[in-house]
């Protein structure tokens, strides 16, 4: 009979069928003349069954691991008392190799193993993308972003798609990466906020998931040089609905992937006891922050007026207690949110640690004057640290006009979101989650580096 052909996914329906599937060996077993392939197509695995002359041929004597074939035969429930992926095996009759892998004799994959060096990990990443765990922590991801973008609709948020390619910085001049763009000077865009913003008064409130770049040498298991930037931007809301909006729009994300039976079976697979954290999170200001962080005996190396670290007679750093004004080290803030063991939001930040356009907050009660605080706020998660950074912004031309100039920064290539404030100005606020440091989180991965498709850091852009 006519053999019916199908995605693994879709087999279900086809029981005692003849159906026709193609895909890559995921694994071979030859048991006394039996040959057992479990056979993948992206859309799952299926146990396939060779047995008989169609297992006696040359092309079965020397099939390897990799290699893609077209499997025609009768799909068949598996025995009582066995397991098979989706509960049924295909019993073959009929087969071709569409193309032979080398297979294990293979100089340049048999040096990939989970005990392989990282840089040949890293060199062959386009093969350790086939296999079961970068290629689940990969689906997720997927489903991941379409659960945002789910919850942003039913926040009324529209998406857009700002440029990658632009003239003017947000997070500071010393990680931009710059290019020559027909002969002006451009960079690599680090955040997307400032165009977010434009879209407020056209399409209201907005998000995007666009690409953001990072010129930061830092060797670190959550720094990318390239990473996933969602950001999103809000008109007519104070500091507080911020802070609410974040909560809610990552809450109710985790909750579609988990009361979706396939989603929930991926996060199941890589973090078997995650649960979904419950609202509030704990909001800790910046100022009770270093208060904790000295009260738990958790210091920072000293540094000198150049910011280099004083050593002691022996050649060891020395360590200090926070003080308000410093910037809390990533260290730091792994430790404190370990301990505290749920997500955080670290609140008020000095305005020196912070990006010129954000909104001054009120000094708290009994804080030393010498310091503005702003409007800002990190998110911060056990296992990994900070996964998004927001902030209300300043609404007023004049602030911000001030704002420039206190940080040395030229006004004229920035007129377009100047005029953001003169045309009609609101208060509103937005932030950035990275995209790979929430899936590290969600997934348990020990590194962004697993949850992005080609990573980029310092010294790595290849494949
Ligand atoms: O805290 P950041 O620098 O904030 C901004 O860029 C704001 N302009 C966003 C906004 O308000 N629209 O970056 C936001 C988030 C961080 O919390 C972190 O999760 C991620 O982006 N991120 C990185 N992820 C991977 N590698 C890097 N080098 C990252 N730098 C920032
Ligand atoms: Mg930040």
């Amino acid at each position: 009979p006519e053999a019916t052909k199908a995605k693994i996914v879709h087999l279900a329906p086809l029981r005692s069928k003849r159906v026709r599937v193609r895909g890559w060996v995921h694994r071979l077993r030859d048991q006394k003349g039996i040959m057992f392939i479990v056979l993948r197509d992206g859309t799952g695995y299926l146990q396939c069954v060779l047995s008989g002359v169609v297992a006696k041929t040359y092309e079965a004597l020397t099939l390897t691991i990799e290699s893609t074939v077209e499997l025609t035969g009768t799909l068949q429930s598996v025995p009582e008392g066995k397991t098979a992926p989706g509960g049924h095996e295909l019993t073959v009759d009929y087969w071709k190799v569409l193309g032979a892998a080398p297979g294990a004799e293979d100089a340049f994959t048999n040096r990939l193993n989970e005990k392989s060096d990282p840089s040949i990990l890293a060199d062959l990443r386009h093969l350790v993308i086939r296999g079961e765990t970068a290629s689940t922590v990969l689906r997720l991801r997927a489903a991941m972003l379409s659960a945002f973008r789910d919850s942003y609709a039913a926040h009324s948020l529209t998406e857009v798609t700002p440029p990658c390619m632009v003239q003017t910085q947000v997070e500071g001049g010393a990680t931009l990466f710059k290019f020559d763009y027909y002969g002006q000077p451009a960079f690599l865009t680090q955040s997307s906020q400032l165009y977010l913003e434009t879209c407020l008064p056209a399409l209201g409130d907005v998000f995007c998931v666009q690409e953001s770049f990072r010129a930061e040498n830092s060797h670190t298991r959550r720094h990318l040089s390239e990473y996933t930037h969602l950001e999103a931007e809000l008109g007519f809301i104070d500091f507080n609905d911020l802070m609410t909006h974040i909560e809610a729009i990552i809450c109710e994300t985790v909750d579609r992937l988990l009361v979706n039976e396939s989603t929930a079976a991926l996060i199941k697979q890589l973090n078997p006891s995650f649960k979904a954290p419950s609202r509030p999170f704990l909001r800790l200001s910046y100022v009770d922050a270093i208060k904790w962080l000295n009260e738990h005996n958790i210091l920072h190396p000293k540094e000198d007026a150049e910011g280099n670290e004083v050593k002691d007679a022996e050649g060891k750093a020395i360590m200090v207690e926070h003080e308000v004004g410093d910037d809390i080290a990533e260290a730091a803030e792994r430790q404190m949110t370990d301990i505290i063991g749920t997500p955080v939001f670290l609140y008020g930040f000095p305005a020196e640690l912070k990006a010129f356009y954000m909104k001054k907050m009120k000094s708290p009660e009994g804080v030393d004057s010498k310091h503005v605080f702003t409007e800002s706020c990190d998110l911060l998660m056990p296992g990994v640290g900070e996964i998004v950074g927001g902030s209300m912004r300043i609404s007023d031309s004049d602030e911000l006009i001030a704002a420039y100039k206190r940080e040395g920064i030229d006004p004229s290539p920035y007129y377009w979101y100047t005029d953001q404030r003169k045309y009609g100005t609101c208060e509103h606020g937005g932030y950035g989650l990275g995209v790979e440091r929430l899936l590290a989180w969600l997934a348990n991965r020990y590194t962004v580096r697993e949850c992005s498709l080609y990573p980029r850091w310092p010294g790595r852009a290849t494949p």
